[in-house]
């Protein structure tokens, strides 16, 4: 390897085999969730994803390289953690918080890739790559966000807290460990409202 365009073509598979290995696994996640948000999350994400491979494909026809070539050992890892989430024996709202765990690794790997190869594309002056790859990388990090605003409620629940929305389980904690929950979700709740 001994130039920076081969290189960005190495990148561009490695990240087309990890979404090729997400697309596989999302539907597992989907179906191993309880919250209905968090399904219809893992069901948006698998048609995005979806789109990120046609993108890439778009990309490689553009270059004029071929897609396969490399295995992404980092999805791979994330995947194989998030196969504990997916056959985990726990109760449903702290498998989803798992799961939603397990689901933000995988795009902040993504956000890093696909920030890496979006800046390649721009360097060797691949206009329409850059674009598409921007595309890609504002979808991940928009789903990023989106678990971030799910998992506030879900490890709520997990926590065995009461909240504001009526449906939610009875409380399971002693009053005891209210307060201090209270102000942990609360900071939580800060902190995402900051990243916006
Ligand atoms: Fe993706």
């Amino acid at each position: 390897m001994d130039s920076l365009r081969e290189l960005f073509v190495e990148q561009l598979r490695d990240v087309y085999d990890a979404e090729g290995q997400l697309l596989k696994a999302l539907p597992k996640m989907a179906k191993a969730a309880s919250s209905s948000e968090l399904q219809t999350a893992f069901k948006n994400h698998l048609e995005q994803t979806r789109e990120h491979v046609d993108r890439l494909e778009t990309i490689f026809t553009s270059l004029e390289e071929e897609p396969e070539g490399e295995s992404c050992k980092g999805m791979a890892g994330l995947l194989a953690e998030g196969k504990e989430a997916i056959e985990a024996d726990c109760e449903d709202d702290v498998k989803d918080a798992w799961l939603i765990a397990a689901a933000q690794r995988v795009e902040h790997y993504e956000i890093a890739a696909y920030g890496t190869v979006k800046s390649m594309a721009s360097l060797l002056d691949e206009e329409e790559a850059a674009n598409l790859l921007e595309e890609t990388l504002n979808e991940e990090k928009e789903t990023d966000q989106l678990l971030t605003e799910i998992s506030e409620e879900v490890n709520s629940r997990a926590e065995g807290e009461r909240s504001s929305d009526v449906s939610m389980k009875p409380m399971r904690r002693s009053s005891s460990t209210t307060s201090r929950s209270q102000s942990s979700r609360q900071s939580a709740r800060s902190a995402s409202k900051r990243k916006r």
